[in-house]
């Protein structure tokens, strides 16, 4: 498995991890939830299929079930952007696929919601640098001939708290 979707370049890989199951995923994803708060962004990268709405929607739903409520969280590439609450958390999910630059991704309101909101953005690259600093990325990687493995790679400044909880999170398997 290859990391071979679009990130950042400069940013150093933190730690990777290897998924064997959608279960082991969202797993992970409710693993990583736990430590994020308003105000975190999490760009999802990775190829069509590699597992980045099913880690958000676990992730989502995670943080719903701490507060005792459950919505279906269904793809966002239709929407562009889903909108949740998980108690006073405000959460966006974006799959930015259809959108062609960042000018049009900004109009979604996205700036004021990096500061405001948990953010997970599938597509990331459709920002093509406009990514807030701080910002997490997770790199999904598939490969057809193990249909169920999928390699996780965190790739973020290394310098800050969140960081090293994320990587810790992905170490920790
Ligand atoms: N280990 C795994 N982790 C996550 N998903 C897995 C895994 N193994 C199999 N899958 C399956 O892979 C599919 C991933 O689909 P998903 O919609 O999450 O992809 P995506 O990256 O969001 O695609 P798109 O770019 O089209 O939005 C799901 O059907 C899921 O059940
Ligand atoms: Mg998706």
């Amino acid at each position: 498995m290859s990391d071979t979707a679009a990130c950042s370049p400069e940013l150093p890989c933190l730690a990777r991890w290897v998924s064997t199951s959608p279960e082991a995923t969202a797993a992970m994803a409710a693993r990583i939830g736990a430590e994020l708060r308003a105000g975190d962004v999490i760009l999802l990268a990775g190829d069509l299929g590699s597992g980045k709405t099913h880690f958000a929607r676990a992730l989502i739903q995670s943080r719903q079930a701490e507060h005792g409520t459950a919505e279906d969280v269904p793809s966002p590439s239709f929407t562009l952007v889903q909108t949740y609450h998980a108690g006073d958390l405000e959460i966006w999910h974006c799959d930015l696929y259809r959108l062609t630059g960042a000018d049009d991704a900004l109009e979604l309101g996205l700036e004021e919601a990096f500061s405001d909101a948990l953010c997970l953005i599938e597509w990331p690259d459709r920002l093509a640098g406009c990514w807030p600093e701080g910002a997490a990325w997770l790199v999904f990687s598939h490969d057809p001939e193990t249909p169920d493995r999928r390699g996780v790679s965190l790739h973020m400044a290394d310098d800050t708290g969140l960081a090293a909880r994320l990587a810790r999170c992905l170490e920790a398997g």
